[in-house]
C-alpha cells in the first residue's frame, strides 16, 4: 500500500478533476472536524461512499461493461458477472439448490453493481423452474441502485430494493466483490511492538500523509490475535466486514449466504513476506496502490481475510457451509454442462463466449485468487458448489 501510483495513469479530463478537488476538499474538512487526523476505515467510507462525491456514490461509470466485441470497455474495473452471463447462471445453479433445499423462495443480492448478476440469477432461475422467485438487493449507492432499477424493469415487481438490512430473511444471499469495498482500518507494528493505527492527516501544502497512532484496545487485541509482532508491517483488517456477518447471523434465519471475493486464508494474508497489505486502487483498469491519487474517481479495496468472515461467522451462531476458490466451486455448480451447451458452429462467436470463462477458471486470472465463502443456518446437505476441492481445513 506504500507503492507510489504509476506514472502511467491516463489523464484526467477537467470535470473528472474537478470532482476529484471537491472530493478531496471534502476530505480535508472530514479530517479537520476529527481534529486533524482520521482513521483510515473513516477516510475510506468518504473517499467511497460521501453521498455526490464519493466513488460509489457519485455518477461516474465506475463498473465496466464489456462492448459486443468483447473490447475494453469504459470505467475503472470489470467483475465477474460482467465479463460473462455465464457466471451468474452458474450462480444461479447454487442458489437454486439453497432455495430447494430451504423450501424458501427469495434471493437477496447485496452491492449489485450493474445488476449484470440478478439479471443472469432471474434468467437462470427461470429456466430452472423457480420463477416464482423474489429478488431483493441492498445497494448502498444511490447511482447503482439506479442503473439496476433500469437494467432490472423487465423482471416488474419481483425485483425489490431494500433501505436496510432485514429484520429477518429466509432464503440465498449473494454477495460479489462486496466485502472488498467495505472500509477496512489500516495498522502497523511499531519497532516496540506495538499495534498502531494508520490514519490520514494533512500536510501544509493541502496534502494527505499518513499518520500512526496508538491503536484503541479494540483494535490492537483483534490484530495480535491474528498474527505476531512484526515491526514496520503494514496490513488491514476489516473489521465492518465482520460486523456485517455478525448481524448476519441476527437476520439469516434459514438458508445460505455465497461471499464471492478475493482474499486468502489468514496464514497467507498476514504472511510475513506480505508486509506492505493488499490495499488496491483502480482507476480507468489501472491496478495501484496509492488511495491519495484521485479519491472520488478510484475505487479502493483490500482482499478479504477468509478466516476472519468463516469466525465472524461461527461467532454468530452460523454454519460455515464452504470455502474453496472461484474456479474450483463454478466448476462443481455447473459451469462446464453450460458452456457445453453453447453452439460451437459459429466459431467466432464461441470463441468469445469461452474466452472470458478461461479468466474466470484461469489460476493466473481470477480462478484461483478468488475465493467462495458460503455461510448459513438450518442448512443440512453439502452445497453442490463445494462438492470437490473444499479448503474448509485451511481456514
Ligand atoms: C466492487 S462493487 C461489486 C458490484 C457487483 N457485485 C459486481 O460484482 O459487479 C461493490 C458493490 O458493493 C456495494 N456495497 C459496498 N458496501 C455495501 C454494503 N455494506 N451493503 C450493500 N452494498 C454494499 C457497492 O456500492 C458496490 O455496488
Amino acid at each position: 500500500m506504500q507503492r507510489p501510483a504509476p506514472a502511467n495513469l491516463p489523464p484526467l479530463s477537467s470535470a473528472a478533476q474537478a470532482h476529484s478537488d471537491a472530493a478531496r476538499a471534502h476530505l480535508r474538512a472530514a479530517i479537520a472536524a476529527a481534529s486533524g487526523w482520521l482513521p483510515f476505515d473513516h477516510w475510506m467510507a468518504e473517499a467511497l461512499y460521501a453521498p455526490g462525491l464519493g466513488y460509489y456514490a457519485a455518477g461516474n461509470v465506475k463498473l465496466a461493461e464489456p462492448d459486443a466485441d468483447g473490447r475494453t470497455p469504459a470505467g475503472d474495473f470489470v467483475t465477474a458477472p460482467q465479463l460473462t452471463p455465464l457466471f451468474a447462471r452458474t450462480l444461479a445453479r447454487q442458489a437454486a439448490q439453497v432455495l430447494r433445499q430451504t423450501g424458501t423462495h427469495t434471493v437477496l443480492e447485496f452491492g449489485a453493481g450493474t445488476g449484470a448478476l440478478a439479471e443472469g440469477v432471474l434468467r437462470e432461475l427461470d429456466t430452472l423452474g423457480l420463477a416464482d422467485t423474489q429478488y431483493l438487493i441492498l445497494e448502498v449507492s444511490a447511482d447503482l441502485r439506479a442503473r439496476q432499477a433500469e437494467r432490472l424493469a423487465p423482471f416488474g415487481a419481483r425485483v425489490q430494493w431494500l433501505d436496510a438490512l432485514p429484520q429477518r430473511f429466509r432464503g440465498c444471499v449473494l454477495a460479489n466483490e462486496v466485502l472488498d469495498a467495505m472500509p477496512v482500518s489500516l495498522f502497523t507494528w511499531s519497532a516496540d511492538g506495538k499495534v498502531l493505527e494508520r490514519g490520514v492527516a494533512v500536510d501544509a501544502e493541502q496534502g494527505f500523509v499518513w499518520e500512526d497512532r496508538p491503536a484503541s484496545p479494540r483494535l490492537a487485541a483483534a490484530v495480535a490475535a491474528r498474527m505476531p509482532a512484526l515491526p514496520g508491517y503494514v496490513s488491514e483488517i476489516n473489521l465492518q466486514g465482520e460486523a456485517w456477518i455478525d448481524a448476519m447471523g441476527a437476520w439469516l434465519e434459514h438458508g445460505a449466504a455465497l461471499l464471492v471475493d478475493y482474499g486468502f486464508p489468514r496464514s497467507e494474508y498476514y504472511h510475513p513476506q506480505r508486509a506492505g497489505g493488499t490495499l488496491m486502487c483502480h482507476l480507468r483498469h489501472h491496478a495501484h496502490g496509492d488511495p491519495f491519487t484521485a479519491p472520488g474517481l478510484q475505487d479502493i479495496t483490500a482482499h478479504v481475510d477468509f478466516t476472519a468472515m468463516a469466525d465472524a461467522a461461527l461467532a454468530a451462531g452460523l454454519q460455515v457451509l464452504g470455502y474453496t476458490s472461484q474456479a474450483r466451486f463454478l466448476m462443481n455448480a455447473g459451469l462446464m454442462e453450460l458452456l457445453a451447451q453453447l453452439d460451437p458452429s459459429d466459431a467466432q462467436a464461441y470463441a468469445q463466449a469461452v474466452a472470458p470463462v478461461q479468466k474466470l477458471l484461469s489460476e493466473a486470472e481470477m480462478g484461483e485468487l478468488f475465493k467462495v465463502l458460503a455461510v448459513g443456518r438450518g442448512m443440512t446437505q453439502p452445497l453442490l458448489g463445494f462438492a470437490r476441492g473444499d479448503r474448509l481445513g485451511k481456514l
